[in-house]
């Protein structure tokens, strides 16, 4: 009986130390000091010993039995650890991995022009007022002083819908309808207009819809010295301090005198590029001394109250602050266009 044993306990040792996994391991456990196991069936052929044998062969029994169960807890430990040490390999989270970036959306080069045209003028105390675009012949023409006849209709090709109303070719007629409602009271005026207008135009530089911003300030003694203060004043903070200002005779049918503001080259800084087209200077908006019939036709007695008035094209200005050559780029929407500003902050 003490040769079996020993067998037993040789050969459950050489199981125990093959098993290559946990669960093999345990299968052994079983087989060899399980209740139905090997060392238990030997256990109950003990009956056929004598007396003086029995106790030491229960001995030897349970010794083996000890040997084989710390054998069991050392391989055991080892091939968790192996088992653990397999998982987190073959487990693995590769951090190496780019995440995903989530994409957010940034304001379109035209909407960040006008927050900054609009900031400057919020500071300074205009108010913003917003209209139709679609718009009456009235307030598009006839009350800027361009009656149907009047040959500069022309100079505007507009999209009538009927023969009374057209997409506003620009936003001057704001002027109109802001100094309608404040003459009532004959309250003074300072606001600025922006929005959508729509012409008949398209190439590098004309695009059918654009934005404009206009300017109307109205009041008693509101000179031309106002006009250029407060332009300068504006174009300086939009452009840079030492931009120059220069006001150009011109004609527009809602203004007497008219004015075209240029300011010197952005670009070349006045000593003459293909931009400014070698001339130092860049034409910025239009403006002018309110019209007395307009201040009439809207209500104001023009021998009390005077006004200045402003138009400017918004993509002309988004052109250049950021250097755009193509006016398309603005309406194509083609991302890696739009995205480049992304990271010009939001203002
Ligand atoms: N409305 C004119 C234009 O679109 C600009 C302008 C506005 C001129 C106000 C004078 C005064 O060209």
């Amino acid at each position: 009986m003490e040769q079996q044993i020993k067998a037993l306990q040789i050969e459950a040792t050489e199981k125990f130390a093959a098993a290559n996994s946990l669960e093999q391991l345990n299968d052994f456990k079983v087989q060899y000091l399980g209740k139905k196991g090997s060392l238990t069936s030997i256990l109950r052929g003990m009956g056929n010993l004598s007396a003086e044998e029995r106790p030491r062969m229960g001995q030897l029994v349970n010794d083996v039995r000890k040997v084989l169960e710390d054998l069991f807890e050392t391989v055991s430990a080892k091939l968790s650890q192996q088992e653990l040490e397999n998982r987190l390999s073959s487990e693995k989270i590769d951090i190496t991995l780019p995440g995903r970036v989530n994409k957010i959306g940034h304001i379109h080069p035209i909407n960040l022009t006008m927050r900054r045209i609009k900031d400057v003028f919020l500071k300074m105390g205009f108010s913003i007022y917003e209209g139709p675009e679609v718009e009456s012949d009235y307030y598009n023409f006839e009350a800027l002083n361009l009656p149907k006849d009047h040959p500069a209709r022309d100079m505007q090709d507009s999209f009538y819908i009927t023969p009374e109303f057209l997409l506003r070719t620009h936003t001057s007629p704001m002027q109109a309808r802001t100094m309608e409602v404040n003459s009532k009271e004959n309250k003074p005026i300072r606001m600025i207009a922006p929005g959508k207008v729509y012409r008949r135009d398209y190439d590098a530089t004309h695009s059918p819809m654009f934005h404009q911003v206009e300017g109307l300030v109205v009041g008693e003694d509101i000179s031309l010295a106002d006009l250029k203060g407060t332009l300068e004043l504006f174009l300086k903070e939009i452009f840079s301090e030492d931009v120059k200002v220069r006001l150009r005779p011109s004609f527009f049918p809602f203004t007497e005198p008219s004015a075209e503001v240029d300011i010197s080259c952005v670009i070349c800084k006045g000593a003459g590029c293909r931009v400014c087209k070698s001339s130092g200077w860049l034409e910025i908006l239009g403006s002018g001394m309110v019209h007395p019939r307009v201040l009439e036709m809207s209500g104001y007695d023009s021998s009390k109250v005077s006004g200045f008035a402003f138009g400017m094209g918004v993509e002309r200005i988004a052109m250049l602050l950021y250097g755009i050559d193509d006016l398309r780029l603005f309406f194509e929407n083609d991302l890696r266009f739009i995205r480049q500003f992304a990271l010009r902050g939001i203002k």
